[in-house]
């Protein structure tokens, strides 16, 4: 090895803890473990760490959709996450959580330092607050009218109709999204970090090399649209840490969560005796290296950097910007389900096949990545079945039959040998500077040589007579030579396969050991070390990952729309509690399927003298059109509830088991719409 030994720390993004990995998020873990694999197997100091984003109002409103303690449901996500990514031989040192009490120490203690510095500024804002919901609405919770082209339904930071841009009090009839009710403005004091200040930092900072070009390109837009102060605090009712003397004031979730790098390698630090300081403090010689999505560059190119240094950290060294990947060249989409999750995707296929296709693709640019399943399949079985493992399948058999399962003593001609152990430096620059792709190619270009020389030998013919003998035993000697040196390259990539080909060349693979050769050495023998990939494991995959979201939506539904729903323990309710529900006779003068919806049926009532729209769960039993001219009874009080579809206005009655056996409730024809239901 040239190179001194390195310090290094390692991150990946922080995934949020309300959803699932899939396997965009495992294109950066990959990415990221692929490097911290081949680091340490190059002998540097290197750690790898990642932790659950537990914080914000999604997080907190999911838990409440779910009825359970915040607390709660990031516990169990983060023990998915870890088993996830595990599965995913993904070799974190630690992996912690963003509600920590390393955390709240480490960001009280950043804001702090911010604060004294003179970097906090305190302004009132005038902000859409839900009345109903007695909580300020971030962006995306409110939507109404495009004030520019009156596109219906936009969400409140801008419209995909006509792509406008505009704060969300100057929507036309906005709505909250969590209740339907029409916010109000409300006042509330915030704090501003003061990005400005730093922009010279962050000037020669991007010239220090820490950013891919692209990314410092988009920096120098970004300075000439000028920075703008960043508001870090959020009102309660909020999920995270309460911001020191400001009662009632809680820090924004991504004030706190590039923290959750520095508290979950304190954790570590304090495991396994590391000092702390030596990475972090300003003056640290260590290396840190975030890996991240072209979504969050703002954050960890712009934010992160200026609190570190306005709080006397060090800054990054590098943030790796990788692309967002792509299912059969589209956006991941459940409905055709190309939203694989980490785990259904495990369910049906190694994680090293992957692996490898992903590092086929990935170099140092921001560019997308494409998951062709096609593609995959062929790129897998063609190279690592069809090259890599050939080379041991096709030799390993005559080495236990005619050589007591022992390489040879020498090997005369050397040159494919020779070649493969030639690459190591080039091999190492490409896997250090993350052109993966490049140095797969090279890879399996030696593979195709040795397989060539394998092919022009024959050994299985050199085996049949005594003369040639000694010949077939270097040839296949050569070969497993030969897979020995390319395994070790591809450990870093293939760690499963790794495993198992050190089993069987009953040696340790190690990037020192790669021109050392094994004369005489014994193996153990050949088991298959890797199955092609059949086409029906991928539309496995794809049917899976369709029954999920179906499964998934027939939840969501069932919980949104009441009108099948029975209680099986019923308890007794007050007469008061039954005067309160406001049943009235309704016309339906309008049914309509809901797109993407399995239950739901959209109507449009008539109570006389109102209007109202109803979500019903009854489209197992009817079909629109029998319904369109039918009286029912309805609900007529029951508060606006925002479903996914669009606002449900009150429940429709309806009796029966389900499926195809429900039934509306239909009043006498005498009956008028409007009329109370006594
Ligand atoms: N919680 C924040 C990150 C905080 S870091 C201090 C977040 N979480 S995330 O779960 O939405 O995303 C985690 C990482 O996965 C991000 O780097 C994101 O870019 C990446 N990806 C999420 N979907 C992706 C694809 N479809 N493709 C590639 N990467 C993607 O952002
Ligand atoms: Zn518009």
């Amino acid at each position: 090895m040239t190179d001194q030994k390195r310090n290094i720390l390692l991150t990946t993004a922080l995934p949020y803890a309300n959803g699932s990995l899939h396997l965009g998020h495992m294109l950066e873990q990959i990415q990221a473990d692929i490097w911290s694999r081949f680091q340490k197997m190059r002998g540097h100091e290197c750690y790898f760490v990642c932790a659950d984003d537990t914080h914000g109002t999604p997080i907190m409103l999911k838990a409440q959709e779910q009825g359970i303690a915040p607390e709660e449901m990031i516990l169990k996500m983060q023990q998915e996450h870890e088993r996830d990514s595990a599965d995913f031989q993904i070799g974190f040192d630690c992996y912690h959580t963003t509600h920590s009490q390393e955390n709240k120490e480490l960001a009280c203690k950043i804001y702090s330092k911010l604060k004294q510095q003179g970097h906090i500024k305190s302004k009132t804002i005038s902000q859409l607050f839900d009345p109903e919901k007695n909580m300020f609405l971030p962006d995306r919770f409110v939507k109404g009218t495009c004030p520019r082209c009156k596109a219906s339904d936009q969400y409140g930071d801008n419209c995909d109709q006509c792509g406008a841009i505009y704060a969300p009090v100057d929507l036309i009839d906005p709505k909250s999204s969590l209740s339907g009710a029409t916010p109000v403005m409300k006042d509330s004091e915030h704090f501003f970090f003061d990005l400005p200040a730093f922009e010279p930092m962050l000037e020669s900072w991007i010239h220090s090399g820490a950013l891919q070009p692209e990314i410092a390109n988009k920096m120098q837009e970004w300075f000439k649209d000028g920075l703008q102060q960043w508001d870090i605090s959020r009102d309660a009712p909020y999920f995270g840490f309460e911001i020191p003397d400001a009662p009632g004031k809680y820090f924004y979730v991504w004030l706190d969560a590039p923290v959750g790098y520095m508290s979950t390698f304190k954790k570590l630090c304090a495991e396994k005796k590391i000092d702390f300081d030596r990475f972090w403090d300003a003056s640290s010689k260590a290396e840190l290296h975030h890996f991240i999505g072209k979504d969050i560059v703002y954050f960890h190119s712009l934010f992160w950097p200026a609190m570190l240094h306005g709080s006397d950290f060090r800054k990054p060294t590098h943030v790796h910007t990788h692309g967002y990947v792509t299912v059969n060249g589209e956006k991941m989409s459940k409905s055709k389900g190309t939203f694989i999750k980490a785990r259904t995707y495990l369910e049906h296929l190694d994680a090293d096949y992957l692996r490898y296709y992903y590092a086929t693709k990935l170099n140092s640019k921001i560019d997308d990545i494409d998951l062709n399943l096609e593609d995959f399949a062929q790129r897998v079985n063609s190279d690592l079945v069809g090259k890599l493992v050939n080379l041991a399948s096709r030799t390993a058999g005559f080495i236990h039959k005619k050589f007591d399962g022992k390489l040879s003593a020498s090997i005369e001609n050397k040159t494919v040998i020779q070649a493969c152990i030639d690459k190591q430096e080039e091999i190492a620059t490409l896997l250090e500077q993350r052109e993966y792709n490049k140095a797969m190619r090279e890879i399996m270009a030696l593979a195709d040589q040795a397989n060539a020389y394998v092919a022009q030998q024959e050994p299985w013919k050199l085996v049949k007579q005594d003369e040639t003998l000694e010949q077939a035993h270097q040839v296949c000697s050569l070969a497993l030579h030969t897979f020995k040196i390319l395994m070790t390259y591809l450990k870093p990539v293939l760690p499963n396969l790794a495993q198992k080909a050190e089993a069987f060349l009953n040696v340790q693979l190690a990037w020192e050991d790669i021109s050392k050769p094994l004369y005489c050495h014994e193996i153990q023998a050949f088991k298959a070390l890797m199955q092609r990939i059949d086409p029906k494991q991928i539309e496995a995959i794809v049917e899976a990952s369709k029954k999920e979201q179906n499964v998934q939506q027939a939840q969501v539904e069932k919980q949104e729309s009441s009108a099948v729903k029975q209680d099986p323990i019923s308890e007794t309710i007050s007469f008061d509690d039954f005067a309160k529900i406001d049943l009235r006779i309704a016309r339906i003068v309008q049914a309509e399927h809901v797109d993407g919806a399995q239950k739901l049926l959209q109507l449009q009532l008539d109570l006389g003298d109102e209007k109202k729209q109803v979500f019903a769960g009854i489209k197992s039993a009817y079909a629109p059109e029998e319904l369109v001219g039918k009286l029912t009874v309805m609900v007529a009080n029951l508060a606006p509830r925002k479903m996914r579809f669009g606002v449900s206005e009150g429940m429709v009655l309806a009796a029966g088991p389900g499926g195809k056996d429900l039934w509306i409730l239909e009043p006498h024809l005498g009956a008028q719409p409007g009329m109370r239901v006594k």
